[in-house]
Order: C-alpha cells, then structure tokens, then sequence
C-alpha cells in the first residue's frame, strides 16, 4: 500500500480539479434541457475510466441515458467487485439560495469541514463520492495493486428512478456477473465516526388530483356551497396520520418488519445528538411517531409525506376564487418488508375511499423502489469494516438510513449478488438541497479507503476457499 499512498499523494491536485471539471457539467437527468450536459458526464466518466486502465468502457445506450461500464479482469479465479455510482444530478433550484453556482464548484470551509469542502450539485450525490472509485482504481493500477477483478455500472437515471438499469441488468446479467456490489452513495456518521450503511428505506410516490366544479368559481357566488378541493385535499392529507403520527392507511403496518428490542437499543447507543440534528435544522423541537427516537423514525420506520400541493390563485396579490381541481405529490419511505407496489395500491384504495362525495379524486403512481437490508455478517462487511479501521483508526458501526437507492433491491433479485453500501458523505452535506457540499477530507478518505476494502474482501474471499 505504501506505492498506492505515495500515487495518492502526488496526484491529490489532479484528484481534485477533474472533480471539479466533472462537476460543471450540468448532468440534471430530470430536466430534458439538460440532455446534452447529461450526455456529456457520460462521455467524462467513459474517457477518466479508459486513462485508468480500464478495459471494455463503454457508453452502453439505453431508453434513456446511457450506462457507462468498465471492467478489469486480471484473473477470472479471483473474486469480482462492481462498482455501482450514478452520474446524474437532482435539479439545483431554488436557485436563488445558491451562495455560489451549483456548477460552478468552489471550495469553503465549513463547521464540520475545516479542512474545506466542494459547494456543487452533486459534489457528494453522486459524482464526488462515485468519482472516488475511479481514482481509487486509478491509484491500484498505477501502483500495480489491484488485488482482483473490477467492473463499473455508472447510470445516469437514479435521481428519476432508475427506469433503464433494471431492464439493463434484466438483459445483461452476464455482463455485471460479481461477487459484491460496492456503492458509495450514502454517508458515514461524522468523520471521526465510520459508518456502513446497513439498510435502506423503499419509496412509494403518487401524484393525486381532487377535482371539484368544472371550472374555477367565484368564491362568493358559489363559496360555502360547493365543495373547495382545496380544502377538502388538505383534509385528506391532515386525516392520514393520527395524532400519534401512525399513517392511517388500512394495512399501512401489516408487513413491517419487527425490529425486536434489543436491535432498537443497539441502534439507538449511535452517536446521535438530538440538540445538533435541531440546532443544524433551525427547528424548536422535532416531530415523529410517538414511541420511536428520531434515529429510529428516519430508519425502521415508514413515513409518508407531501412533497408539493398546488391549485387555485398563486399570482401576486389576491384572487376571490373557489378553485376547480387540487394536486399534491405525496411519498411514502417504506421499511422491509413492505412492497411498493401493495403500499401503492392501498393509498389508492385509501385516498378513493376518504374522498367525499362532493369531488372526484384520480391517484397517479410514480417510480418506486423496494426497501432494503445488506447483510452485517459476511465477508464483504468485515472488508468494509476493517477499510475503514484502517484510514480512520475506528471500526464501522452499521446504520439503517432512511434513503432509498431503488436499484439495489434489483442487484439481489436479478443478479443474485449482495450490496455493501460505503459511502463517505454527511446528513448535513446538503444533499438535494441549495449548497450540497462534499468535503475535501471525505473525498480523499474515500479514495484512500477504497483500495483496503478491494484488498480485504480479495485476501477474505480467498480464506473462504
Ligand atoms: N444517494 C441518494 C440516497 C441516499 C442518500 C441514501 C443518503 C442514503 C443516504 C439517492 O441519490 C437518492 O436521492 N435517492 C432518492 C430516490 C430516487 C428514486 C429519486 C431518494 O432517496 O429520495
Ligand atoms: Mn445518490
Ligand atoms: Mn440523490
């Protein structure tokens, strides 16, 4: 490792300002204006992957935006590790809360990045965090230590859902044929804390209509008798969680996973601290289901949220109207062992039945994605485990989190294979919001730690034999 550590070292400036180039392309898979920057990081990633070393890169076309793969194969008897990371951006607006452009990286130090950190769309979700692994890659084959096979599956869909891959996978099994998976795309605890991701949430989302008079009313010709979707939307939406914050949807529950006392005292002994999670949000007190901590309603617990209600009179000033339809975008996080697609049907179900007789309701299912567990007890968890004990002098503690990364549930369905879940951001890198950031520290920890995870799940594979 000491020639690996010395590459590292020399080429730290190199590492960084491709980051930074990677990052000004606006890779915004959610907006088609965007198409051709989205393109582009395709094409970035395929070119860094070649000067690594890699074999086999290619853009693989898809329905949508394409699947950049690469592989290695030194010896097809040692074991295989593919790289799964996504090259898309969530959208940056609002926009007008950017202290600095969201592609135009720039480098601040921050409370808990003293040592400075990247303000980017997509600094630490995903390309900063997926661009580790290109360098660690690099680093092993110019320091001649790559201990075993390597592929890359980089998509360019997660942030909408992943629509292509999984048909991808589905018709090229063969192709990402491995032994683990390995994704950096969740976070660590805090920075003198590792951490493996040991679980993550599923996703239920619909879009939903309430559709009252024909056509926008006066509000006070018609005002008090005819029902406002408006208000009875936002009647709906208040009845769906009691006042113990349990979502009333009938068989909401029914196929939770118990996660049995000693589990929940086990998770709750994190380091957690409940006055910095408020004092970071700017919030008096948090909110949740009653009986659960807040590690635990953001882990094992399901939720359902709004995510945007709109309808009627926005405009500047004010219009005396009783608006003709209502719409809100509403997900719902879910836990093993629920299914998205019953969860979606019983909202359905649900929300028809709570309409009153006075409107029309139509529920429109989104992408979704199954929740998933990765094991805390084979090999690839000790390789992660002791990678991390190596750079950060501690053992990893495994964390459920309450994101989704709907593609993983299908790596085990459709390829057979485990997840490890690695990553190297923090809950406060702002990801998804205005000012994500990545710190500089994380993104060299990461490329450093990488190389002992290939290193310990090779030498651990071959004691199993
Ligand atoms: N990388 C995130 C998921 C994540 C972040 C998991 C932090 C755990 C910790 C991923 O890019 C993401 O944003 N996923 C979406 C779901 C997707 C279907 C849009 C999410 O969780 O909302
Ligand atoms: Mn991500
Ligand atoms: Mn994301």
């Amino acid at each position: 490792m000491e020639q690996l550590k010395t590459f590292q070292e020399a080429n730290k400036q190199r590492f960084l300002d491709e980051l930074l180039s990677l990052l000004r392309i606006p890779s915004v898979s959610a907006d088609s204006d965007f198409k051709g920057d989205v393109l582009k990081t395709a094409e970035f990633i395929k070119d860094k992957l070649i000067e690594a070393g890699a074999d086999n890169v290619e853009v693989c076309p898809t329905d949508g935006y394409p699947i950049v793969y690469a592989d290695k194969i030194i010896d097809p008897a040692l074991p295989t590790v593919c790289v799964y990371g996504h090259y898309d951006v969530q959208p940056p607006d609002p926009l007008e809360l950017w202290e600095s452009g969201p592609f135009d990286p720039v480098i601040k130090k921050t409370q808990l990045h003293p040592q400075g950190a990247i303000f980017a769309r997509g600094s630490c979700d995903d390309k900063g965090q997926m661009y580790m692994h290109v360098k660690a890659f690099e680093s092993m084959m110019a320091s001649n230590s790559l201990p075993c096979n390597v592929k890359f599956m980089i998509e360019g869909e997660e942030e909408v859902g992943s629509p292509s891959l999984g048909p991808f996978i589905k018709a090229n099994a063969e192709k990402f044929s491995c032994d683990v998976i390995l994704v950096s795309d969740t976070g660590i605890i805090a920075n003198d804390t590792p951490s493996v991701t040991s679980g993550l949430r599923g996703l239920s989302y619909v879009e939903v209509e309430v559709i009252g008079p024909n056509r926008d009313l006066h509000s006070g010709i018609y005002g008090g008798a005819v029902a406002n979707p408006i208000n009875v939307l936002a009647k709906m939406i208040a009845s769906m969680q009691d006042e113990n914050g349990h979502i009333t949807i009938d068989g909401f529950y029914d196929d939770v996973l118990k996660v049995s006392d000693q589990e929940r005292i086990e998770m709750n002994k994190a380091p957690f601290s409940l006055d910095d999670f408020k004092a970071h949000l700017d919030i008096d007190e948090v909110h949740g289901e009653k009986g659960y901590t807040t590690l635990e309603r953001t882990s094992i617990r399901p939720t359902l949220d709004v995510n945007g209600i709109w309808g009627g009179y926005i405009g500047e000033g004010a219009k005396t109207v009783l608006p003709s339809k209502a719409y809100a975008k509403i997900s719902m996080r879910l836990v093993p062992n629920q299914g998205s697609e019953k969860i979606t049907e019983l909202f359905q179900k649900h929300f028809e039945k709570i309409a009153p007789p006075s409107v029309k309701v139509k529920v429109t299912p989104h992408h979704g994605g199954e929740p998933v567990l990765t094991p805390t007890d084979g090999i690839a968890y000790q390789a992660a485990d002791k990678a991390y004990q190596a750079t950060f002098g501690k053992k990893a503690i495994p964390q459920r989190s309450g994101g989704s990364i709907p593609i993983v549930a299908m790596f085990e369905e459709v390829l057979g294979v485990k997840t490890i879940l690695m990553g190297f951001g923090l809950d406060s890198d702002a990801i998804h919001s205005p000012n994500e950031h990545f710190g500089l520290f994380n993104y060299y920890k990461g490329i450093e730690t990488i190389p002992y995870f290939f290193k310990y799940f090779t030498e651990l594979s071959e004691n199993m034999n």
